[in-house]
Order: structure tokens, then C-alpha cells, then sequence
């Protein structure tokens, strides 16, 4: 269903198949390929929550765009957007969202808040998200090629309560951090203040 998706350059100013070469060349076949599974996984929570599938599709194809970009080059997005300057402080993980939507944004022309949004907070979540935002953060979370334990159950959720699902991943990635003894970045602590707790 997902390939034949038809665009209507509402959120992007091409063809699917043009974003998904452009996905594809920003990135390694593994996560090419992570990335398609998020993007059908998008599109039916989409489908089940009201929102637009071209959206999620042009959201959940991007989410990574920038996930493989040298810490030099984000670095200098943050200086050049002057971002918050607390970013210096972290990595890949939290920069390739955060950061990555800006890339996003200057190097393949999407401009629809709602979806730069979304990639902004698909790692670390946020006290507010849209159903939007909430459906990409679940797909990275929960495409079919994650196998984790606890991973059928939150699939199930993610379709039955998006955002008791929202606040599953959040506590899950919060004690998996807490048992590496990781730093935490502070966005994670406000999204697990706002979905996880009871
Ligand atoms: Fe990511
Ligand atoms: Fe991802």
C-alpha cells in the first residue's frame, strides 16, 4: 500500500520516489531499509488515528535524513541556526532529531512544521506532541524489525491508546538509560513527566 502512495505535494515538493532516493542516498542499506519499516508502520497508525498518511510517510522517510551526518556537521548547523547552545553538550542521538530536522528542513525543502516537529522530537519525545509526533516516535519504535522484549505488547497498545504507548516507550528507554548509567538528556525527563507517569 505504502509504495503506491501517491504524493500531492501538500508536505513535499515531489515524488514519494524522489524522497525515498533521497533517503536512501543519505544512509546506510540497514537503516534504508529500518526506514521503510517505520514509514509502513507510520502510515497505519496514520490510518488508525486520523492523520494524514502523506504526512506520516513524508515524516516517518525523513526522521533519519540526517542520523549518519558527522558530529562537524551538526555542530555547525547548531551554530548556524544558533540553537539552544546546551545541544554542544550531547550527540548523535539527541542532535540527529533535533538538529537533523533544520537538515532536513535546508537540504530537501520540507517546510511543514508539523512534520520538522515531529523528526525534532522522534528520539527524545516532548511534554506536548501532536498524534503526529506521537505516530513517529511509536513507528521508530515499534517497526516490525524491532525485537525487543515487551515488543508485541506495546505494538498492540500503540493501536489501541497512542499515548499510554508513548508513555510505555518513554518509562522503557528512561530505566534502560538509568541501568547503563548514561546521561540522560533533560527533554527524555520532561516527556517521561508528561506520558509515564500515572
Ligand atoms: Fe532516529
Ligand atoms: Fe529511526
Amino acid at each position: 500500500m505504502t509504495n503506491e502512495m501517491i504524493y500531492r505535494g501538500r508536505y513535499y515538493n515531489g515524488s514519494r520516489k524522489s524522497l525515498v532516493e533521497a533517503a536512501q542516498a543519505a544512509m546506510s542499506e540497514y537503516r534504508f531499509q529500518h526506514v521503510l519499516r517505520v514509514e509502513e508502520m507510520a502510515v497505519a497508525l496514520a490510518e488508525k488515528w486520523g492523520v494524514d498518511t502523506e504526512k506520516a510517510s513524508v515524516a516517518a522517510l525523513t526522521h533519519d535524513y540526517a542520523k549518519e551526518r558527522s558530529d562537524a556537521d551538526f555542530l555547525a548547523k547548531i551554530a548556524e541556526k544558533q540553537l539552544d547552545p546546551d545541544l554542544v553538550n550531547w550527540g548523535n542521538n539527541v542532535w540527529h532529531g533535533i538538529v537533523g530536522a533544520e537538515m532536513v528542513k535546508d537540504e530537501l525543502g520540507i517546510e511543514n512544521e508539523d512534520i520538522l516537529t515531529a523528526i525534532r522530537q522522534h528520539t527524545t519525545g516532548a511534554p506536548y506532541m501532536t498524534t503526529l509526533s506521537q505516530i513517529i516516535y511509536m513507528a521508530d519504535y515499534i517497526e516490525s524489525g524491532r525485537d525487543f522484549p515487551g515488543v508485541e505488547e506495546v505494538r498492540t497498545l500503540a493501536f489501541e491508546d497512542l499515548a499510554a504507548s508513548v508513555g510505555w516507550q518513554t518509562g522503557h528507554t528512561l530505566a534502560y538509560l538509568i541501568e547503563k548509567q548514561v546521561p540522560v538528556y533533560p527533554g527524555t525527563l520532561l516527556t517521561y513527566n508528561a506520558w509515564s507517569v500515572k
